[in-house]
């Protein structure tokens, strides 16, 4: 009896990418093809994740301590990790709380081992993209309402239709509480020698969808939230990628992580009703 071939897996492709074992051959294929094509990528994608990281400690250290890492992935083994980060700069008086979300079976599964003897974290399997049901999940509504959540969606938007991705985030704004942030991060389409077309096609043999978008695009996403937009950079370099951090409008002081040299803040010129 032969048995049946294992689908590619986009969170183990990206462990492995990160640095990580593989658990499949056909998720190694993949990885080879897409550093074939595009040598750039895989610095990249660790960049993205390491500054990430950096904004969790930068945000844990200015207060934050409910942290939903959406579009998780595999826990990196040997590495820092966002829970880790959390507790470990938190300047608040309430304990940090992770809760990791991740539709990748094999991210949850993983996780979940990994987070065995922790109490400040917990592994979530769940589409992301229905918000309500996210929300609702019993793991998240042992998070404080009456606080703020950061809403982390770091190498993630770029991965799903443009779609989904625009109404995730819009939904996001309507639902969180006031004085929260998302923070996500994207690949903007770009020429030589960081081509994204290639990468776009590498990842399109496995059967895994990869939009690249303008940052005029991701930019609208923002609606009516203040918005510190850095890049389209990250520390390899010129890459074709921007991070961006937004938060609820309000008063209060909204203050740009230092290590993002060339942020911009945009602020909406009018405060329409809807967050
Ligand atoms: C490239 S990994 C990013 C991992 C991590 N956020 C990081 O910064 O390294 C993208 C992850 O998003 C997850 N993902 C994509 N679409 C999703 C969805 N609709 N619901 C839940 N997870 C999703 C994939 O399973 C994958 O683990």
């Amino acid at each position: 009896m032969t048995r049946p071939v294992p689908p590619v897996s986009p969170a183990r492709v990206h462990a492995e990418l990160l640095g990580g074992d593989s658990a499949s051959p056909l998720d190694s294929a993949v990885v080879r093809r897409v550093t074939e094509l595009a040598p750039w990528w895989p610095a990249a994608a660790w960049e993205l994740h390491r500054d990430g990281l950096r904004l969790v400690a930068h945000l844990a250290a200015q207060g934050l301590d409910q942290f939903l890492d959406l579009g998780s992935g595999l826990p990196s083994p040997g590495r820092r990790q966002v829970h880790g980060l959390a507790t470990a700069y938190s300047t608040s008086r309430h304990a940090a709380r992770t809760v990791y979300v991740d539709r990748d079976p094999h991210a949850h599964v993983g996780r979940r081992i990994s987070l065995a003897d922790r109490t400040d974290a917990i592994s979530v399997h769940a589409d992301i993209t229905d918000t309500e049901a996210l929300l609702e999940h019993p793991a998240v509504q042992e998070l404080d309402p009456q606080r703020p959540f950061v809403v982390l969606l770091h190498d993630v938007l770029h991965w799903m239709p443009g779609k989904a991705a625009a109404h995730l985030v819009a939904d996001l704004r309507r639902r969180l509480p006031p004085g929260s942030l998302i923070s996500f991060t994207h690949l903007l389409p770009a020429p030589p020698p960081y081509a994204t077309t290639p990468l776009v096609r590498a990842y399109c043999e496995a059967g895994i969808g990869l939009s690249p978008r303008d940052l005029s695009v991701i930019s609208a996403w923002s609606g009516s939230w203040p918005t510190y937009t850095n890049g389209p950079h990250t520390g390899a370099g010129l890459v074709p990628v921007c991070a961006s951090l937004l938060r609820t409008p309000g008063p209060g002081p909204f203050s740009r992580p230092a290590f993002w040299s060339s942020s911009r803040c945009q602020v909406p010129r009018s405060t329409p009703s809807t967050r």
